[in-house]
């Protein structure tokens, strides 16, 4: 089956899920093909609020092993991403009490769900863990084994055995950017509960909704991400499994993210939980009100940003993609960009580079790309890494046209 229809909220089980947002039809965004006259297929993408515990969510799921198949992310390219994960690596040691095994003090040692390239785990082990990386995709475990990393290939699930025996189970477990992906999220925290050391402790980091509301983040919805987080129902799951949240931090990545920490022994839980919790409910977002103008809004974008581009097109102006990234595939393709509105889409991952983006077909070119060809314009579909790529394009004395969030010219 290539995808089946929600029924019920994936948290608590409601049947009172609305709908607040609806993109049409659209490709699977991280689909890359080989040739520009590649097909790709398309599927319902519409978001839902649930009434009951406030999870939103799509209606449909596709099925996991058409999705992840070849999953072409990789985490290493980005600096802003790499220095994220040492200061994650770093905060999870500081809560740890010092492992003694057998009358000695012993490593500690983590474990990532969805360890992608191993790039988490590269700096877990800077830190002086023992590490392993439990990853889905083929070619990112073999990427990640290559760097040394002992990487189980496969999904996290209550149902596989990752040989792990005390006392050498994970001190730490970590799980970011996945959980969004994750359908059956009782069964993924059961997987956890089951593996994690008794007094050790699990970090989830997703993007958190209310950025993606406030700051106009429509982009970011695309069938790898089946939930949009709030701490409410977040919390939630994990209580049914038996984990409790003691911390929530708030950091920048990804457009704004939520790391939230959970134990299976009870600690202490800080204000930053009920700060968090309470802020949720008196911003509103734990009721459908604040959901509604927001549709009308990310229309908006569609039409500034297809205004601009025609304006500019007209004038002769070359544009340039920075940034092949899957949120820069929804906002080309809801917006109607073409591959004769834009010439290419910079990208720095090697994998992607010759390839082309789904429903659109623009080719993605190396950035020595922008050497021969002088850009008038950079879009920034990986908005997320914006300062980054300034620095790496700012000599061009190009402009930059940002769609969010609201549609500007830099
Ligand atoms: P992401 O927002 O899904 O992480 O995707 C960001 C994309 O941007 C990814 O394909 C890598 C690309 N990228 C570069 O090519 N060069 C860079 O310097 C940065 C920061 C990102
Ligand atoms: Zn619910």
């Amino acid at each position: 089956m290539e995808y089946r229809v929600l029924k019920n909220c994936r948290v608590c089980g409601s049947e009172r899920l609305r709908e607040y947002l609806n993109l049409g039809r659209q490709p699977l965004a991280n689909s890359l093909s080989n040739s520009p006259s590649g097909k790709s297929k398309k599927y319902p993408l519409s978001v839902l609020f649930c009434q009951d515990c406030s999870l939103s969510q799509l209606s449909i799921i596709v099925n996991p092993e058409i999705l992840y198949k070849n999953y072409p992310y990789n985490s290493s390219v980005s600096n802003t991403f790499r220095n994220h994960c040492l200061e994650l690596a770093h905060s999870a040691k500081m809560l740890l009490a010092p492992r003694i095994y057998r009358g000695r003090e012993s490593k500690h040692f983590a474990l990532d769900i969805a360890s992608n390239d191993g790039c988490l785990l590269e700096r877990f082990r800077d830190c002086g863990f023992d590490v392993m990386g439990v990853e889905p995709s083929k070619n990112l475990a073999e990427k990640s084994r290559l760097k040394g990393i002992p990487t189980a290939n496969s999904f996290w699930s209550s149902n596989r055995d990752y040989a792990l025996c005390d006392p050498h189970k994970p001190d730490v477990i970590t799980a970011t950017n996945v959980f969004a992906h994750v359908h059956d999220l009782e069964d993924f925290c059961r997987a956890v509960h089951k593996n994690l050391s008794k007094d050790g402790i699990f970090i989830i980091e997703v993007p958190y909704l209310t950025n993606m509301i406030r700051n106009n983040q429509f982009d970011t919805i695309y069938h790898e991400h089946l939930s949009y987080f709030l701490l409410r129902p977040l919390k939630m799951v994990l209580r049914f499994c038996g984990l409790d949240v003691f911390r929530v931090e708030h950091r920048d990545i990804h457009g704004g993210s939520i790391r939230v920490y959970s134990s299976r022994e009870k600690r202490k839980v800080e204000s930053s939980v009920w700060m968090t919790m309470n802020k949720e409910e008196r911003d509103g977002f734990w009721d459908f009100k604040t959901y509604r103008s927001y549709s009308s809004r990310v229309r908006k974008i569609k039409s500034d940003l297809g205004r601009i581009i025609s304006r500019e097109k007209k004038l002769g102006k070359k544009i340039f993609g920075y940034g092949a990234s899957a949120k820069g595939n929804t906002l080309i393709n809801y917006c109607g960009i073409t591959n004769t509105d834009i010439s290419g889409i910079i990208d720095d991952t090697p994998d992607k580079v010759g390839k082309f983006t789904p429903g659109a077909s623009i080719p993605i070119l190396s950035h020595n790309h922008l050497d021969t060809n002088h850009p008038d314009y950079i879009l920034m579909t990986a908005w997320n890494f914006s300062s980054e790529i300034k620095e790496k394009t700012g000599h061009l004395g190009c402009r930059y046209i940002y769609a969010i969030p609201e549609v500007r010219v830099d």
